[in-house]
């Protein structure tokens, strides 16, 4: 994004916790209180599925919601799943896709991931795109090579007029790092993002590769937050498992709240 006056954007991504609604709408008051006093953050929460409808949030709301995930398809025969229309019908403005999670355990492809992106932005929900390395591909020295292709996979056939600044956000989340409690060098995160960057403009040019908002997520806490912002040229996080511990995840916000 690389425009200093530019919101920055903390996401949490809540994966399947809590276990109850009571404690998932205590945690989100939690965050809301916070988001009334801070106004150059934007705050999303990404609940699990079942707590989206009742969190119910309308344009004017300091905290957005995202969904974990959607389906390819618009409606029909998909038992379990959730349509994008249902999504923007709860009033839901973002969609992570591509999360190594849904790679590795349930068995997203870079084409499924590139079908999602499509009915996304069709539908007017902004996808989190998730790239990011494993370990073994690190230690192989493929970082590059991997985002580069997890990166021009997932926006074949996506046309620069569908993807304009703000609608596409990206995240950098080593595999290796999620919920590891270990994280890559805010060198190595730069570099990460220059790379994307670099991709970006050669898919759609300068004018988007410059604006698209860049996340990194992966193990970040109240102590190593401030570092990516400030060190690694991100825009913002995307944030697991602080994002479920309130006293955490505000401290997350306050951070970049302050840099
Ligand atoms: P983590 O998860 O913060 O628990 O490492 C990040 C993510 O999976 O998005």
């Amino acid at each position: 994004m690389e425009n200093k006056n530019a919101k920055r954007i903390i996401i949490a991504n809540w994966k399947m916790n809590p276990e109850t609604l009571s404690e998932a709408k205590e945690i989100l008051s939690a965050i809301k209180k916070e988001a009334k006093k801070i106004e150059n953050i934007n705050i999303v929460v990404a609940p699990p599925a079942i707590y989206l409808g009742r969190f119910k949030t309308g344009e004017s709301d300091d905290v957005k919601l995202a969904a974990q995930n959607m389906h390819w398809e618009e409606k029909g025969a998909f038992t379990g799943e959730i349509s994008s229309l249902m999504l923007k019908d709860a009033g839901v403005e973002y969609v992570i896709v591509g999360h190594s999670e849904r790679r590795n355990y349930f068995g997203e492809t870079d084409e499924i991931i590139n079908k999602k992106l499509i009915l996304a932005l069709k539908n007017r929900l902004t996808p989190i795109l998730c790239v990011g390395e494993s370990f073994e591909e690190k230690r192989a020295e493929k970082t590059p090579e991997i985002i580069k292709s997890q990166l021009t996979k997932a926006l074949e056939n996506i046309r620069q007029k569908q993807v304009q600044s703000k609608n596409l956000l990206i995240a950098y989340e080593p595999v290796w790092a999620i919920g590891s409690g270990t994280t890559p060098s805010y060198d190595d995160v730069l570099s990460a993002n220059l790379l994307i960057r670099k991709t970006i403009n050669s898919i759609y040019g300068r004018g988007i590769a410059e604006k698209i908002p860049l996340l990194y997520g992966g193990s970040v806490n109240a102590k190593n937050a401030g570092g990516f912002i400030e060190k690694s040229r991100a825009d913002g996080l995307l944030v697991g498992g602080a994002s479920i511990k309130a006293t955490e995840f505000l401290g997350i916000i306050r951070q970049l709240s302050i840099i």
